[in-house]
């Protein structure tokens, strides 16, 4: 079912791999297109590893005539010769993680001593998505638009030192203990806050399918970071695969419109149990203009006619909860910034195709915010609101791309607009995605 890349790719991503430990970045506000790239990539390393954040990931792989989302499972999954964990910075909701281990498995993909989860990570309860849904509806036009999936208040739990972690869900006793003992405080939560009450038939179906998963689960959970550290001895190459994107960070985002865990390479460190000193390239993927699902600030946004056309060209339709996304200019300062913050060694820049027919494209160079020059997005994104624009604008190239295989054949108004870009946010760009499937990409 796999479809050859040409032998050239082949040759170049054998050359770049040699003993890598490298981590795929989100560098906007996530759907960058890190599945297809992950997925690209997955064929010369040995272990593809998550690291941070859940099923609100939408991650999509298209090969030949077949797509597949992945929202827990790393997009290397479908190179049968790949190891893939899933780390402790994860949440893990065992229910979604189930549906897709029979999605993939229906489709011929045998994850049979392939798949591993760590003992430390969180799993997300059905109480999480209740409250997350809760809190969203109680926010109102204040709403942070999350995908509703208990990612938020599965983390609060984690941090707040009441979370149930797959080394507890696989040992009935100590699980119905905790359980027991949460049930009675979500319970209490959940009325003071939001008078609702879960019914008896609720709880039994709680806890039912708790001892269900954790059952399910055990023969996949394994010490990772051990895992990990043995196979960096071992010289092999490791790709942590980053879910949503800089701007979406906790710590780094557009706060409060985030997410609640650490997108960012750093992430890699906490997330997997893994030492800074062993990460050898950081490959950042950049969408060739900007979108965002949920709300938050969008400097570069377009409600226009254009951002219309983005929306259309690009299928830009949330992968995890099919929500329009909004859609804008290349916003150099948002990238220079991931850049800054993870260290980026280069650039993945995708979906250039899906400005195939504008007749003019802009790049946001940098921001003026109360006349002042911002080269990087600013770390009160309160500021957001004050932002101007910078803009240069460039001709289109009126042709279609997603054929092209060498960047020479690029129209020149296509290699000038990519080379802005790179001379912007001072990153090369090596490798231009040029439509969804694995051969629609150029390596430079
Ligand atoms: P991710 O969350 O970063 O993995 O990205 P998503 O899968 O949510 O969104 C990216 C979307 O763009 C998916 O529908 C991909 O199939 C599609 N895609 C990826 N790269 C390209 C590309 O270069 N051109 C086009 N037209 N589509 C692409
Ligand atoms: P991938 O990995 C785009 C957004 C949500 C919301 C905010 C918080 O596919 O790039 P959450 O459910 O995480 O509490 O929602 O973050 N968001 C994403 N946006 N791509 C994603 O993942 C996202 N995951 C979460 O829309 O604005
Ligand atoms: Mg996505």
């Amino acid at each position: 079912m796999l479809t050859k890349i040409t032998k050239n790719k082949k040759q170049y991503l054998r050359k770049v791999l040699k003993m890598s430990t490298d981590v795929i970045v989100g560098t906007q506000w996530g759907d960058e297109g890190k599945g297809k790239i992950t997925d690209l990539l997955s064929k010369d390393y040995d272990i593809i590893a998550r690291y941070q954040g859940g099923c609100n990931a939408g991650h999509t792989v298209v090969v030949g005539k077949e797509q597949f989302i992945f929202h827990l499972l790393p997009s290397g999954i479908l190179h049968q010769k790949t190891l893939c964990l899933i780390g402790n910075g994860v949440v893990l909701d065992l229910e979604a993680l189930f549906e897709e281990i029979d999605f993939i498995t229906s489709r011929g993909i045998n994850i049979e001593g392939r798949l591993f989860v760590d003992l430390k990570t969180h799993i997300i309860l059905p109480y999480h998505k209740i409250i997350d849904r809760l809190n969203e509806e109680k926010k109102g036009k204040n709403k942070i638009g999350t995908t509703t999936k208990g990612i938020g208040p599965a983390y609060v739990d984690k941090y707040s030192r009441s979370g149930i972690r797959v080394c507890d869900i696989i040992h009935a006793d100590r699980l119905e203990n905790k359980l027991n003992i949460l049930l009675e405080q979500k319970q209490e939560y959940l009325y003071q806050n939001y008078q609702v009450k879960l019914s008896p038939d609720q709880i039994k179906e709680i806890k039912e399918k708790c001892h269900n998963y954790g059952e399910k689960i055990k023969k996949f959970s394994i010490d990772g970071s051990l895992f990990l550290y043995e196979n960096i001895k071992k010289q092999k190459n490791i790709l942590f695969e980053g879910a949503q994107g800089v701007m979406l960070d906790v710590d780094h985002g557009t706060y409060p419109y985030v997410t609640s865990s650490n997108p960012i390479a750093g992430g890699v460190c906490t997330g997997c149990g893994i030492t800074p000193l062993s990460i050898t390239r950081i490959i950042g993927i950049a969408k060739a203009y900007t979108t965002r699902v949920g709300s938050g600030p969008f400097p570069t946004e377009l409600s226009d006619e254009t951002g219309e056309k983005m929306r259309e060209y690009g299928h830009e339709y949330g992968a995890t909860t099919g929500r329009p996304r909004r859609c804008g200019w290349f916003d150099a300062p948002v990238v220079k910034y991931a850049n800054r913050i993870n260290g980026i060694s280069e650039i993945v820049l995708t979906k250039l195709d899906v400005l195939n027919f504008l007749s003019k494209i802009r790049i946001c160079k940098e921001y003026k915010i109360d006349n002042k020059i911002y080269k990087y997005f600013p770390a009160d994104s309160y500021l957001a609101k004050q932002i101007e624009p910078v803009y240069e604008e460039f001709d289109g190239w009126d042709e279609d791309i997603s054929n092209v295989e060498n960047y020479r054949d690029l129209p020149k108004n296509a290699k000038k607009y990519v080379e802005a870009i790179e001379k912007t946010i001072d990153c090369k760009v090596s490798i231009i995605s040029v439509g969804p499937e694995r051969d629609m990409t150029i390596i430079r």
